[in-house]
C-alpha cells in the first residue's frame, strides 16, 4: 500500500506499512442519514484494517474535487466518494484514472458517459424510493384528500439541487402519481436535505398554498422540519396534513410511530462493510459488478412502532 502522510480530519496515519489506504470524500453532515453513513464508513474501515483518509466537503463540490486531488497527490490505494451533485466530475476522475487509483462511488451516482472512470457504484435505487412513496399515496389517495375537495394537493420538499437523490426521487414520485389525476404537486422547492431547510420552505408553502393535503419530503430531516412548521401554524402533522418521507432514521421513525409522519421509504446508510469488501476485491483485481443496489423496505406507523426500540441509527 502507498505510504502517505496524514491528511484529513480522521487519518490514523501509519506510514510505511502495508495497510490499504482509502481516501473518502463525504458530502457533509446535513442529515441524520449522513451521520449514520459516516459512522458506518469509519467503523467498517477500522474493522477491515484500512487506513481511512476522511474528508468532509461541507456540501460543496469544489471541496470534494480538492479532496480527491489531494488523495491522488498522496497516492492513496483507492478513492471512494459520495458526490454532492451528479455532474462535473469527469476531469478529476480522469486525473485519478491517469494515476491508476481506482474510484468507487458510494451512495450517489455521477452523471458521466465514461463509466470507465469508476469501478462500481454502491447505493440505493433512488428512483425506486420515489416510486414507493408515490405508490403509497396512490393507494391512500382517498384518505390523503384531507380537505375533501376531490384533489390531493401535494407540496414537495426537494433534496439538494442537482443531487442524484433529489433528481431521482422526484422522478420516481412523479411517475407513480401519474396514475391518479386527482394527485397534483402544486409546489416544489429545495430544503437542501436539512431540518432547517425543510422548516423554512414549509413555512413559506403554508403561507402561499391553499389546501395542502400532503407533504412529500425527500428525507426525514426535511419532514421533521416541516412538522415543526405545521405545528407552529396550528395544524396537526400526520392528520391535517399527511407526510411522506425517505430514510427511516431514528428521529423519523419516532415521528412515524407517533403518527406525525404517515409513511417512510427506507434508504439504508450502512454502506461501510460493503464498501470495504468492494475495495478489497477491486485492489485484488477481482471483477466487481458495475452496480450494487442496497436492499430497502418501507414503514407504516405500526411497523415503525415495532422496530423503533432496536433501530440503531
Ligand atoms: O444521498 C442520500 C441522501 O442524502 C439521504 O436520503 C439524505 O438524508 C442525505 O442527506
Amino acid at each position: 500500500a502507498a505510504a502517505v502522510s496524514g491528511c484529513g480530519s480522521d487519518s490514523s496515519a501509519s506510514d510505511g506499512n502495508d495497510q490499504i489506504v482509502m481516501g473518502f470524500s463525504q458530502v457533509g453532515a446535513e442529515s441524520g442519514w449522513r451521520t449514520a453513513n459516516t459512522e458506518s464508513i469509519k467503523a467498517s474501515a477500522k474493522a477491515a484494517g484500512f487506513e481511512l483518509k476522511f474528508s468532509d466537503a461541507q456540501g460543496k463540490q469544489e471541496n470534494q474535487i480538492k479532496a480527491i486531488r489531494s488523495f491522488i497527490q498522496q497516492k492513496v490505494d483507492v478513492i471512494a466518494f459520495s458526490p454532492v451533485v451528479e455532474t462535473g466530475w469527469d476531469t478529476v476522475l480522469q486525473e485519478a484514472k491517469r494515476a491508476n487509483i481506482p474510484v468507487i462511488l458510494t451512495d450517489r451516482a455521477v452523471d458521466t458517459e465514461d463509466t470507465s472512470l469508476y469501478k462500481t457504484f454502491l447505493g440505493s435505487d433512488f428512483v425506486l424510493e420515489g416510486e414507493k412513496a408515490g405508490q403509497w399515496l396512490v393507494e391512500n389517495a382517498a384518505d390523503a384528500d384531507v380537505d375533501g375537495d376531490g384533489d390531493v394537493n401535494v407540496v414537495q420538499l426537494e433534496g439538494t439541487t442537482g443531487a442524484a437523490p433529489a433528481i431521482d426521487r422526484a422522478e420516481g414520485f412523479a411517475e407513480a402519481i401519474k396514475t391518479d389525476s386527482k394527485i397534483k404537486v402544486s409546489a416544489s422547492q429545495t430544503g437542501d436535505f436539512t431540518r432547517d431547510g425543510g422548516k423554512q420552505v414549509m413555512e413559506s408553502f403554508l403561507n402561499s398554498e391553499d389546501g395542502i393535503d400532503v407533504v412529500f419530503a425527500h428525507n426525514d430531516d426535511m419532514g421533521l422540519g416541516a412538522i415543526e412548521a405545521i405545528e407552529a401554524s396550528g395544524l396537526e402533522p400526520g392528520k391535517d396534513i399527511k407526510i411522506i418521507t425517505v430514510d427511516a432514521v431514528k428521529d423519523g421513525m419516532a415521528a412515524l410511530a407517533k403518527g406525525q409522519i404517515n409513511f417512510i421509504v427506507e434508504c439504508n446508510p450502512l454502506l461501510g462493510d460493503q464498501l470495504m469488501d468492494l475495495a478489497n476485491k477491486v485492489l485484488d483485481g477481482e471483477e466487481v459488478p458495475a452496480r450494487v443496489v442496497t436492499e430497502e423496505t418501507t414503514f407504516t406507523p405500526e411497523q415503525a412502532a415495532e422496530v423503533l426500540a432496536d433501530r440503531k441509527y
